[in-house]
């Protein structure tokens, strides 16, 4: 079968299709059916099945004689380790860490932040939680303590789990007392917090709240998995919005197996056995679902890495480990190879290495620019698959589905909509628009199995934010088109995220951040367009009346504000003291504007502009960081 038939046999019965999906997926109780209308717009898959994913993580292989197979490899350049588990090892060690977490009070729907770097323990943590059905929120290493307090009180954990420092390649992050620092800011305390001391730094324990991870295991009896049912959440992962209050995604349990299972072998083309490498961070999605589960559920053997693409040692370290460790399918953000690109342009690294169990090379996090696919397939000689997904939805949506059928690249195309997803272009009145034409992605709904079925606690955000602007479909938030043959462009967002690096960041909570400063009056930041990242922040600050301090100080402080309070992922260099900004006449700051003239494109003059004197001295003002070149 082909793309066309399999995608043509799940839109003649999509619940069909996935009953068969889901035959793959071992149940304590089978589903007896695949949807659930819950009415208003909601749907949950697979909700009257019981199941527990990290028997079908792990467990199951054993039970079927993989034991022996490697499940995770670990592999740091950065501090100089490799490591190799077992599913049997990965069983034993998730049955007793799920044992004393049990012991401490962990029960099914229990949360549990995991706050840990890339390595094999942050996986176990992950997976230990779903032994006992309990949820897991797992937060990024490069937050700073106040976006962790933000989740603590939100999610309202019974647990954090934590290492004791994650390793950058020019610093040590110090874990703990940024644990520490949020949990005192948080209004939620939890009731304890296991660390794993990590031998490059040893952190203190707060002796009544802290136990130490080997400690806390010694004598506890392993747990079993916990069945759950179809509709439990399996995780709450936080992903950026339009404001500083991030939305907690939630997955529910059945459906999230069914279809990550289904995508291993349709979509990124790897057999049971395989080695799957995602060179992506256990808090982000991307890492959630093809670090953790999808190649674990598929009895494949995942790669834990904990390095850059340059620098760890140099820009040779992606092929050293895809000959090293015979990767067949390779999964990273078109940035990582822009930095690769920048420092050995011409692929002599790649020579050095024995690549030939390279199958597929996939993008996906930000635009795939088609110089740098074109760049990645002369070096690497194997398609090199550009796909769109996002956080809300778990699996790609748009893709290439090499396993059933490599279609023909068009570049700038992430290809065509995944069985599940019946996508159209809609124009701001929510029409449909023929092909070619721009405007708003989205989903008809329902959605398929494994995307969010709501966001944790905040149903009237949920609506708010994807279903009320279109009825009957979900807002992907992103802007594009489809051609005469189906093939989906993306071209921008429609809110005021942004991407960096391929991390998904709200403008407006960095707003939020700046105006806290006592000089700011009024703030904006845009987007501007970037060689190696994609795109950078740009924050552009109105002081309050009568302030006469040194700019260069009050940015200074401002830059300083953002890398402490959202933390150093969010990249907040570039900012500049400007006496107005240009808006509306109804008072709307014209952002997609300013980032016209910061990327030098021509741009038509807004016809609600208030004073379009005010351009001008946004021009000079962004010259005077080296953008907005004619
Ligand atoms: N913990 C703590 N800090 C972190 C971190 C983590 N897990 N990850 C990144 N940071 C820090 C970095 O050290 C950097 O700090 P600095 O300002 O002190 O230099 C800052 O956050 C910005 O990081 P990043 O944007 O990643 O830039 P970089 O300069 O470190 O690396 C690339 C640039 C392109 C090499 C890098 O961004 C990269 O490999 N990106 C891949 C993106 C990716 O995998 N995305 C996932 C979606 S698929
Ligand atoms: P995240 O939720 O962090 O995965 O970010 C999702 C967003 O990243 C999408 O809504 C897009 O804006 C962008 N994105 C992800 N993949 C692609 C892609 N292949 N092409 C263009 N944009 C992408």
């Amino acid at each position: 079968m082909g793309y066309r038939d399999v995608y043509d046999s799940w839109k003649s019965d999509p619940e069909a299709f996935w009953m068969e999906a889901a035959q793959a997926i071992d149940w304590d109780e089978a589903p007896t059916k695949a949807l659930t209308d819950k009415g208003d717009g909601l749907y949950e898959w697979f909700a009257d099945a019981r199941v527990n994913a990290c028997w079908n993580a792990v467990d199951r292989h054993v039970e079927n004689g993989r034991g022996e197979q490697t499940a995770i490899i670990y592999d740091s350049p950065i501090t100089h380790t490799k490591r190799e588990i077992s599913y049997v090892e990965l069983r034993n060690r998730v049955a007793t860490l799920a044992g004393a977490l049990r012991a401490k009070g962990i029960e099914k729907g229990d949360r549990v932040i995991i706050y840990m770097p890339m390595i094999p323990e942050a996986l176990e943590a992950m997976l230990a939680c779903a032994r006992l059905g309990a949820v897991h929120s797992v937060v990024f290493g490069g937050f700073a303590a106040n976006e962790l307090a933000v989740r603590i009180d939100d999610c309202t954990p019974k647990a954090i789990i934590a290492a004791s420092c994650g390793m950058e390649p020019n610093r040590v992050v110090h874990y703990k007392p940024l644990l520490d620092g949020a949990i005192e800011m948080a209004t939620h305390k939890p009731d304890f917090c296991v660390i794993f001391q990590r031998e490059q730094e040893v952190a203190a324990l707060l002796p009544g709240r802290d136990v130490n991870w080997h400690g806390f295991q010694y004598g506890v009896e392993p747990a079993e998995c916990v069945p759950v049912e179809g509709n439990h959440p399996a995780y709450i992962l936080y992903t950026s919005g339009t404001t500083g209050a991030p939305k907690g995604v939630i997955r529910h349990t059945a459906g999230h197996l069914v279809a990550l299972n289904w995508t291993m072998k349709n979509v990124f083309n790897v057999d049971l056995g395989d080695v799957f490498w995602a060179a992506s961070d256990v808090g982000w999605v991307v890492g959630h679902s093809y670090i953790c589960y999808a190649p674990l559920i598929h009895g494949n053997t995942t790669i834990v890495f904990e390095g850059k693409p340059v620098g760890t040692p140099d820009a040779g370290t992606f092929w050293r480990v895809i000959a090293e460790h015979k990767v067949r399918t390779f999964f990273t953000a078109p940035t990582a190879f822009r930095a690769v690109k920048r420092e050995d342009p011409k692929g002599e690294y790649v020579g050095k290495y024995d690549m030939s169990h390279l199958g597929q090379v996939f993008l996906a996090g930000e635009r795939a620019d088609p110089d740098t696919i074109i760049w990645a397939q002369e070096q690497l000689k194997v398609p090199v698959i550009d796909h769109w997904w996002q956080t809300e939805l778990g699996y790609p949506a748009i893709c290439n589905p090499v396993g059933i059928e490599l279609l023909p690249i068009k570049l700038g195309s992430p290809t065509v909509p995944m069985p599940g997803y019946d996508l159209r272009v809609l124009d701001d009145e929510g029409n449909e628009l023929p092909a070619g034409e721009l405007g708003a992605i989205v989903a008809k709904l329902p959605l398929p199995p494994g995307t969010l079925p709501t966001l944790w606690n905040a149903e009237d955000r949920f609506r708010k934010s994807y279903l009320a602007h279109f009825p009957g479909y979900y807002e992907t938030g992103d802007a594009g088109m489809i051609d005469e043959n189906g093939y989906v462009y993306i071209m921008a967002r429609t809110d005021d995220v942004i991407n960096v690096a391929g991390h998904r960041l709200s403008t407006g909570g960095m707003e939020e951040v700046l105006s806290g400063h006592p000089d700011v009056a009024e703030c904006a930041v845009i987007g501007v367009a970037d060689d190696l990242k994609g795109q950078m922040p740009l924050g552009f600050l109105c002081l309050n009346a009568g302030t006469n301090r040194p700019h260069d100080e009050i940015v200074k402080e401002c830059v300083k504000r953002v890398r402490d309070q959202i933390g150093p992922v969010a990249a907040f260099k570039l900012a500049c003291v400007v006496d107005r900004l240009p808006k509306t006449r109804s008072g709307k700051i014209l952002r997609a504007t300013m980032v016209n003239i910061a990327d030098g494109k021509e741009f038509k003059m807004p016809a609600t502009i208030d004073d379009p004197a005010i351009l001008d001295e946004i021009r000079v003002a962004l010259q005077g960081l080296g953008y907005a070149k004619a």
